[in-house]
């Protein structure tokens, strides 16, 4: 899980000059060294495993840096510019709101309640309240809370156990790390809670057997009992790696909860707004969860996230129990709501499924050229993920390979983050890209793996 670093050390590269993408310098950019020096030196090591691209301005899914660079952008910073970069309906009312009133934070506000009342209406039946917050990391902890109180209102005390998945990410926050399924990543907690259960993640590829009796016997082989167990939390695809779970299984997750008064939790933080080609992930599986966690791509910027849910889940605290400092802080919200507008307007959900389709023909193609190193290509709509694996190894993650590739995307001129899961290149365009830029962008990664690999990564 530990990633890399990235060298200081600027590289002579290749010239670049597309519609889309402009390299003109050597990258890292040596005049921008001198900020890069201060954060590593200002900033915690963790910090480090950025790309060191400094970005000046973006707009759409371009991204520039203040040297006369230009990159295609396929990160939407990590997953957040649903409606693309500097929108300008997004700029607009941020700065009137900005010039009008910051300060409505513990009052009642038009805004939050806008924003609230149209979260829950462009939601399925069944999902009737929401709260708003500021972090991803924040939505699954309240999510987590509200399961375990709604277990013990309906099974009594023994009911707080929580279900996850195997490889799960929830964000970096006490109750979100221990509902994580990534052993490195909570090893600091010593003690974790001990009605905290991970089941392995039926993505059909890493774990083959994707069989909802093999959830049961798992949960079995654990000693749980349903009568412990107050939610299952899952991201609606694993962010890791952009995996999803067998529509069956879901529905048989969907009905398992409902038998045994288990809530069930959809962390939508990456999945929402479109992201997968349908306005919810969790419409890919045809189920509706209890809760619904969401972030990032919720407002296309600034920081925001909520947790919807059924009103009698929702409504367990009483008045003045459940809140936080920045609910409904303006400048995310108007953010939020002129982001929904576009994904609306401009039918980036449709976009999403129709160049989801171009992206991962393409990406198939790229998987058939190279299968003993690109183990498989997962995602739905404009998210994908190449899954990296050592030579004729189907199961054995190839980090360094992945690396190579992000890096070799970005001093082409196309910008990534980098890998996640180890050994994943993940492409997650803003939802406005056209299908010129999503063939030119897959120009640039085969070009990037042809490269890598002829120099004998
Ligand atoms: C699925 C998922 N849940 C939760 C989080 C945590 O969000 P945040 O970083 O805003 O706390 C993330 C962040 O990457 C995520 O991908």
């Amino acid at each position: 899980v530990a990633g890399k670093e990235y060298s200081l050390t600027p590289k002579k590269v290749p010239l670049v000059k597309t519609r889309y993408r402009t390299i003109k310098t050597k990258i890292p950019v040596p005049a921008s060294l001198a900020v890069l020096k201060r954060l590593r030196k200002f900033e915690p090591r963790s910090m480090s495993g950025q790309p060191p691209v400094i970005w000046d301005k973006a707009k759409g899914c371009q991204v520039w840096d203040a040297y006369g660079n230009k990159w295609l952008d396929w990160s939407s910073g990590v997953l957040v510019t649903n409606a693309g970069h500097g929108r300008k309906e997004i700029v607009d009312a941020v700065v009137k709101q900005a010039r009008k009133n910051l300060h409505n934070y513990c009052f009642p506000s038009d805004l939050r309640a806008r924003l609230t009342e149209k979260l829950v209406k462009a939601s399925p039946k069944g999902i009737d309240k929401c709260f708003l917050l500021t972090t991803g990391a924040e939505s699954t902890e309240c999510a987590f809370k509200l399961c375990r109180t709604w277990g013990q209102k309906v099974g009594g005390r023994k009911k707080i156990g929580m279900i996850s998945f195997e490889g799960a990410f929830h964000g970096r926050t006490l109750g979100a790390q221990m509902m994580g399924g990534i052993p490195a990543l909570k090893d600091w907690i010593v003690n974790v809670d001990k009605a905290m259960w991970q089941v392995p993640f039926p993505d059909g590829y890493w774990v083959e057997d994707t069989r909802f009796e093999t959830f049961l016997a798992k949960l079995k082989a654990q000693g749980v009992t349903p009568d412990r167990v107050a939610g299952v939390i899952t991201e609606t695809y694993q962010g890791g790696n952009a995996s999803f779970a067998p529509k069956e299984f879901m529905q048989k997750l969907r009905a398992w909860c409902d038998k045994h008064k288990i809530l069930l939790v959809m962390d939508e933080v990456q999945a929402g707004f479109g992201r997968t080609g349908k306005y919810w992930g969790f419409e890919h599986y045809g189920v509706t969860p209890d809760l619904v966690c969401c972030g990032k791509g919720i407002s296309s910027g600034l920081p925001l996230s909520c947790v919807l849910g059924r009103d009698d889940v929702m409504d367990q605290y009483a008045p003045g129990s459940m809140t936080s400092t920045h609910t409904g802080s303006p400048l995310p919200v108007v953010s939020a709501l002129a982001s929904m507008d576009i994904i609306k307007n401009e039918k980036l959900v449709q976009n999403a499924a129709r160049l989801g389709r171009v992206l991962h023909r393409e990406l198939k193609r790229l998987q058939k050229k190279y299968p003993d190193r690109l183990g498989t290509v997962l995602g739905k709509g404009l998210v994908a993920s190449l899954h990296m694996v050592k030579p004729g190894k189907k199961k054995a993650p190839d980090g360094d390979l992945a690396f190579a590739v992000v890096e070799r995307c970005i001093e082409k001129g196309l910008m990534l983050f980098s890998p996640v899961g180890v050994s994943c290149v993940k492409i997650s365009p803003p939802l406005c890209i056209n299908e010129a830029q999503i063939l030119e962008g897959c120009k640039v990664v085969a070009e990037a793996l042809d490269e890598v690999l002829a120099e004998g990564a």
